[in-house]
């Protein structure tokens, strides 16, 4: 029986494959792995069955989940006009159909405190998809993962030439997590789920919970840099993100909401209380670690 990963293309499903391939898990002797995506030739990874699946073609997914005991479901991206609900409901029942004995779903952290924010309906998505896969009668894991280390940074890296740092979190501190990090957990999980072990359970994968300025001053530490952070107001934030020609691509609304994720730390939601060691078998590495051990996206 394999394990599956759906969006095997993307940041992190190809580095939870990573994770299941290499060597220094415990539990070494990994099933053979099913690398599911949309369109074959964008799987990079090698030593993989790659097979077609798309959340929006339950049968089809279903089909293409023949043989697997475990799945990590990772939740479909942020695209406007899309019904992401529908798509979770698809691909949990397609994994029903299938005979697939645990699901292990990539949600977000959050302690409820995101209600009335710019990322409110986004983070009801994920919850829904939770309470779904916990009726479906499965077993079932539900990743809350951090905020991607990686893409915060990025942007933090990139400031302007005047040092400045800004967004709307305030002195809100947040749960970081590298993409690697949460790999290296969710695939511990799966690979323990695959022996019947660890299931039916929540866990927050996070270290370390950091204000933005406390994550500037790390990343000065680690990349040599002089950046400072500003706080802004929300508007300004969104003027902001739609200045980056990428999610101005992507629309105002999206600039909504990830400027949302920035009021959700400015309340303490996603200050939340860190369970990476129970997914990972050992605690998250310190974030000037993660810092300077990021790949690039
Ligand atoms: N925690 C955070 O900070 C954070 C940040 C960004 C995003 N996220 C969430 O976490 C998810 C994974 O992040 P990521 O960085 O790996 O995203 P990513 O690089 O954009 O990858 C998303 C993957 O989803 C697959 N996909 C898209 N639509 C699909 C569909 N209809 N059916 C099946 N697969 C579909 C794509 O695969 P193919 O095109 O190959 O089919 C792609 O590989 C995102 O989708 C988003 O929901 C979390």
């Amino acid at each position: 029986m394999s394990i599956a990963v759906t969006g095997a293309s993307g940041r992190l499903g190809s580095r939870i494959i990573d994770a299941l391939r290499a060597a220094d898990h415990p539990e070494a002797q990994s099933p053979p792995i099913v690398a599911l995506t949309r369109a074959n030739d964008s799987v990079t990874r090698t030593g993989v069955e790659v097979r077609e699946a798309d959340y929006a073609q339950p049968e089809a997914m279903s089909r293409a989940l023949a043989g697997v005991n475990t799945l990590v479901l990772i939740s479909a991206p942020v695209k406007t006009g899309v019904d992401r609900v529908q798509l979770h409901r698809n691909a949990i029942q397609a994994a029903q159909d299938a005979g697939v004995r645990c699901v292990l779903y990539t949600s977000v952290i959050g302690n409820g405190d995101e209600a009335g924010t710019w990322y409110a309906e986004t983070q009801e998505v994920n919850r829904i998809a939770e309470q779904d896969l916990k009726n479906s009668g499965l077993h079932w894991i539900i990743c809350r993962n951090g905020l991607y280390l990686d893409l915060d940074l990025m942007h933090l890296r990139a400031a302007g030439p005047d040092g400045v740092y800004s967004n709307n979190a305030g002195t809100g501190r947040c749960g970081y997590i590298a993409i690697s990090e949460l790999a290296f957990a969710i695939a511990r999980l799966a690979l323990e789920a695959q022996h019947g072990r660890g299931t039916n359970r929540s866990l927050n994968l996070i270290g370390e919970t950091v204000s933005q300025q406390e994550l500037v001053a790390l990343a000065n530490q680690v990349f040599d840099l002089q950046v400072r952070y500003v706080p802004i107001d929300e508007a300004a934030n969104v003027e902001r993100l739609m200045a980056h020609p990428m999610i101005a691509r992507r629309g105002i609304e999206v600039a909504r909401m990830l400027t949302g994720c920035f009021q959700c730390m400015s309340r303490g939601a996603f200050d939340v209380e860190p369970q990476f060691h129970l997914a990972a078998g050992r605690p998250a590495k310190p974030l000037t670690q993660q810092m300077s051990e990021l790949a690039p996206l």
